[in-house]
Order: C-alpha cells, then structure tokens, then sequence
C-alpha cells in the first residue's frame, strides 16, 4: 500500500514504454513487502536537467538512468562511486541523504550473472564483441579478473579505444586486445576462447536472423553469454545450444544489473528468482 513513507524509485529515458524494470523491481519490493515503488519517466533528450532538479525537489529515493541520458546525468551529480568513474556512465543513483550517487551496475551484473551460473570468469580468455556503453561496462569489471580480455568491435577505433582506456587504469593486467569485428578475426580468436559475450545488438529484434558468430565457429567449450534479450533465445544462443555449448542470455543480465540497483537502494539481497519468473513471464506475454 503507498503511504506517505513509501520510497519513490524511477526509471528515466526515452523510449522507455516497453521497460521490464517496473515489472522487475516492483515484484522484487512486493515480494520482501518493503515500502519501495518503481514507476517510469519519460524524459526526452534536452529534458533531464529539468527532470534531475524534480528528482532533488520530489526527493525520489532512487533512479535507474537509460538512453540516451547515461553520461549526460552525471554532470548533475554530486558523487559517483569508483568504478563508475573510470567506466563515465551511469545507470543507477541513489539520494543518500539530498546527495545524489551515480553508479554503474552493468559489469557487476553480468559478473554475478556468469557465476549465478556457474561459470567462474577467474584466468579464463574471454571475448567481447561490441565497444559501446554496455561493452565498456563489463569489460572494466571482466578485465581485472579474467587471463585475457580481446574485444572486438565493427569499427575498430572504438574497440582500440576501449583496449587503451582499461590499460591505463586496470591494477591486474590482463592481456587486452582490440581487433576488428569481422569472420576471419572471430574464426582466429575463438579457438581457444572459454568465454564469448555479445555486447553488440546483432540478433536483436526485429533483426533476429543475424547473428554476430557463424555457427560452424562455435565450439562445445564455450560459454556464450548474450546480452540481447529480445528475443529471449537469440540465434546466437540457439545455435551454441544445439552443438552443446553453455549459454546464458539477456535475460539474465537484464535481472542481475537490476539486482544491484535493487540492493544498491535498499541496502538488501535481491530475489533473484522472483525477478527471473517476472521478467521471463513479462516476456511471454510481449507486453509490458
Ligand atoms: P549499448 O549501450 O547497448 O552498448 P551502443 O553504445 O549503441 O549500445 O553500442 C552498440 C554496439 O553494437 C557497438 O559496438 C556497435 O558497433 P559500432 O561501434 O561499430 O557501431 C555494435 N553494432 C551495432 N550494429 C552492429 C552490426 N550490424 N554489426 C556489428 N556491430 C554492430
């Protein structure tokens, strides 16, 4: 039941219609009866400063930030947390007080989502296509960890830039590479790769026979780890299903991200397993 102490948690962006956050985040509080809601705003591009001085005067209590305002947010900021700087987006804010904190909860996400499934990223080669926002984020979480990080993009400076930026800051240094996203550098490099992520939007609706590795380069040691989640079964992880590779899918990431705004706002374990049902029962049902 709202009351006048209920906790107001927000998402902002634009589009932000078909979020399955407010499904995610309010089945999680519901389930742990915690006086928490999550509702959506649409703030458009030229709208957040606005949107951010609302935030300050409404005193919401925590925000997860989307497109296209991920960067532009932290200027109206009054703290970001460590990683979060090096990695320069953000995606979740918590209003500690009147103070707002940016963080960044995309690499600790697919972290915990790789171990939820039982796959330990520690001195594996690990390979991930794609150098934009969602890139970035794991591999500065993913590079201190794993043996060697090659990140391959379609525009290779991207990619280069990326490699550049985690060897000035990483304290382990992992191998990190950059080369161009294209089949004889996928067929070279995923040979003796244990882990692939997909960080680009190839396979994504409404494109969903694409598929960023041709199938007959797939081999059954691999993990692949798919970031797309519409569809839920990407080409991509059909195809790594059927010659016995171990999957893992947007879905998963989607929920383990959110798990940690979640626990970020409330300071408590979130329900993973309420929050996997509801999304994959959000997804069945194609409208959120
Ligand atoms: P996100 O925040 O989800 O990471 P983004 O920053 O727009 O989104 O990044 C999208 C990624 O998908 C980029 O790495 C992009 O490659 P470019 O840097 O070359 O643009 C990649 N991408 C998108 N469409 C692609 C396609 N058809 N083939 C290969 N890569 C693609």
């Amino acid at each position: 039941m709202i009351s006048g102490r209920t906790k107001v948690c927000a998402l902002i962006g634009d589009p932000i219609e078909h979020s399955l956050s407010p499904a995610l985040q309010n089945a999680a509080f519901q389930h742990l009866a915690l006086d928490y809601v999550y509702v959506v705003f649409k703030v458009e591009k030229g709208e957040l400063k606005d949107a951010m001085v609302g935030v300050r005067g409404l005193g919401l209590h925590g925000l997860n930030i989307t497109m296209p305002h991920k960067i532009e947010v932290i200027k109206y900021l009054d703290e970001l947390d460590e990683t979060t700087k090096t990695v320069g987006s953000v995606n979740t804010i918590l209003n500690y007080g009147g103070r707002l904190v940016g963080y960044t909860t995309d690499g600790i996400g697919a972290l915990n989502a790789l171990k939820y499934n039982g796959v330990d990223v520690y001195n594996k080669k690990t390979m991930i296509l794609g150098a934009g926002g969602a890139s970035r984020s794991l591999s500065f979480a993913l590079a201190e960890e794993v043996k060697e990080l090659v990140i391959l993009n379609r525009t290779l400076e991207k990619a280069q830039q990326l490699a550049n930026d985690l060897s000035s800051v990483l304290r382990k240094k992992a191998k990190t590479r950059a080369e161009g996203l294209n089949v004889e550098n996928v067929r070279k490099e995923l040979k003796d790769t244990d882990i692939v992520i997909n960080a680009t939007s190839v396979g994504m609706h409404p494109k969903e026979n694409q598929t960023p590795i041709e199938s007959d380069l797939l081999h059954p040691n691999l993990v692949v780890f798919d970031l797309v989640y519409e569809p839920l079964e990407t080409r991509l992880i059909r195809e790594a299903r059927r010659i016995g590779a171990k999957t893992i899918d947007g879905l998963s990431m989607l929920v383990h991200q959110g798990a940690v705004s979640f626990e970020i706002w409330t300071g408590i374990k979130a329900p993973i397993e309420v929050m996997i049902k509801t999304a994959k029962k959000k997804l069945r049902e194609g409208k959120n």
